[in-house]
C-alpha cells in the first residue's frame, strides 16, 4: 500500500516512447509535425494509450483482491483488448461485456480477445444506460458464485485511468527539453475523456505559465462537443481528487473539436481514410480508420486552414489502435 490516495502503478508500458520528428510528412505540409508513439507502449496485443490507464487500475485490482476484470466496450474496443491481455498476464481471468450484438466474425480486436481465451458477453444493449445495467448484472453474477470481480468502466477512464496520462504528458515534457523544444499544439483523440484529462492536469502540473504552453485540441471521436467536455471534466475532477493539481472549482479550460467526428462514433470519413493511408505512405506508421485517423485529419485541416501557422510546432499523440485496421476492408 503507497503512502497515498492510490495504489502504485504496475509497469508494463515499455516507456519513455519516443518523440520522433515527422519528417517527411513536415515537408509535406510546410509544418513542424513530432509524434508521441504511444503506439509503442508494448507488443501488438498490449499496445497503445490505455496500458497506462491500465497500470493504475490493474494495480488497484490486485490490491483489492479481485480475480476477474469486468469491462466493456464496443465489439472492437481496443481498451477492451488491451485490459484482456494485461489481465491474462496478472492471471485474472478477462471477462469483456460488449454493447450491441455479437457480430459473428471474430477479426481484429475481436479475434485477439478470443485469442487471449477472454470470456466474451454481448449485451444486446445500445443505451449508455442499458450497457451500465448489463455491467452490473454480470458483476452481480460472477459475484453469487464466489468470484471478486473488478469493474474497469469503459476506456479506463475515471480518475485512477487518468492518472496514467498525467505520468504521460510529464515524461513528454522532459523528453521535450531534452530536445530543447516547445511545442504550441498537441492533439489527441478524445474519446471516453481519460487520455485528455491526463495530458490537461499534467500540463498544469508542470508548466509554470499556462499561457504560453501547447494549445491542447481533443479531437472527438465518440460524443459531440458538449457532452465530450462533460466525461473529460468528470475524469479530471476524479483524478484531482486523488492527486490536487488545480484548486477545486478552478478546472483547466478543454478544448474539444467534434467537427472530425463525422456521422458518429467507428463511423470513418473521407478525410480520416486520406489521413491514414497518408501516414502510412510518408512515415510508415501506422493510424485506424476509428480514432486516430480522424484526429489527424483534424491536424491536416488546421494546416490547410492557416489555423496552425507556418511557425508554429505542432505534436500528433498517437494513441494506438492499428489493431482495428484489420476490421475494415480496405479495398
Ligand atoms: C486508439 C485510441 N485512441 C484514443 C482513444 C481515446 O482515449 P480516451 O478513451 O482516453 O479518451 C481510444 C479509446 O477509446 C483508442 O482506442
Amino acid at each position: 500500500m503507497s503512502a497515498h490516495l492510490y495504489p502504485d502503478p504496475l509497469s508494463f508500458a515499455l516507456t519513455p516512447t519516443p518523440l520522433q520528428p515527422l519528417v517527411r510528412l513536415s515537408e509535406i505540409i510546410g509544418r513542424e509535425v513530432w509524434i508521441k508513439r504511444d503506439d509503442m507502449t508494448g507488443c501488438i496485443a498490449t499496445a497503445g494509450n490505455k496500458v497506462r490507464k491500465l497500470e493504475y487500475l490493474l494495480a488497484d485490482a490486485l490490491e483489492q483482491r479481485a480475480d476477474c476484470i469486468v469491462t466493456t466496450g464496443g465489439p472492437q474496443s481496443n481498451h477492451a483488448r488491451a485490459a484482456a491481455a494485461l489481465a491474462v498476464r496478472l492471471g485474472l481471468e478477462p471477462i469483456l461485456v460488449f454493447a450491441g450484438r455479437d457480430p459473428g466474425t471474430r477479426k481484429a480486436n475481436l479475434l485477439m480477445n478470443e485469442l487471449l481465451g477472454a470470456r466474451l458477453v454481448f449485451s444486446g444493449s445500445f443505451t449508455p444506460e442499458d450497457q451500465s445495467a448489463a455491467l452490473n448484472k454480470v458483476c452481480e453474477e460472477l459475484r453469487q458464485q464466489a468470484r471478486n470481480p473488478y469493474l474497469i468502466p469503459v476506456g479506463g477512464s475515471n480518475g485512477l485511468g487518468t492518472l496514467g496520462y498525467i505520468d504521460a504528458y510529464k515524461e513528454y515534457s522532459r523528453q521535450a527539453q531534452a530536445h530543447g523544444l516547445q511545442f504550441d499544439w498537441i492533439f489527441v483523440t478524445t474519446g471516453s475523456g481519460g487520455t485528455h484529462a491526463g495530458l490537461l492536469l499534467g500540463q498544469q502540473s508542470v508548466q509554470n505559465d499556462i499561457d504560453s504552453c501547447e494549445k491542447l485540441i481533443g479531437v472527438s471521436t465518440w460524443l459531440l462537443k458538449e457532452k465530450s467536455k462533460v466525461l473529460v471534466a468528470s475524469c479530471m475532477d476524479q483524478a484531482n481528487e486523488l492527486l490536487p493539481v488545480f484548486p477545486k472549482g478552478n478546472r483547466p479550460d478543454i478544448q474539444i473539436d467534434d467537427h472530425y467526428l463525422g456521422r458518429g462514433y467507428g463511423i470513418t470519413t473521407p478525410e480520416c481514410l486520406e489521413a491514414v493511408r497518408l501516414i502510412a505512405k510518408t512515415e510508415g506508421i501506422f493510424l485506424d480508420q476509428v480514432y486516430t485517423g480522424k484526429t489527424m485529419a483534424a491536424l491536416l485541416d488546421y494546416v490547410k486552414k492557416g489555423t496552425i501557422q507556418p511557425t508554429d510546432r505542432v505534436l500528433f499523440w498517437h494513441t494506438g489502435g492499428a489493431p482495428g485496421i484489420f476490421a475494415r476492408d480496405w479495398a
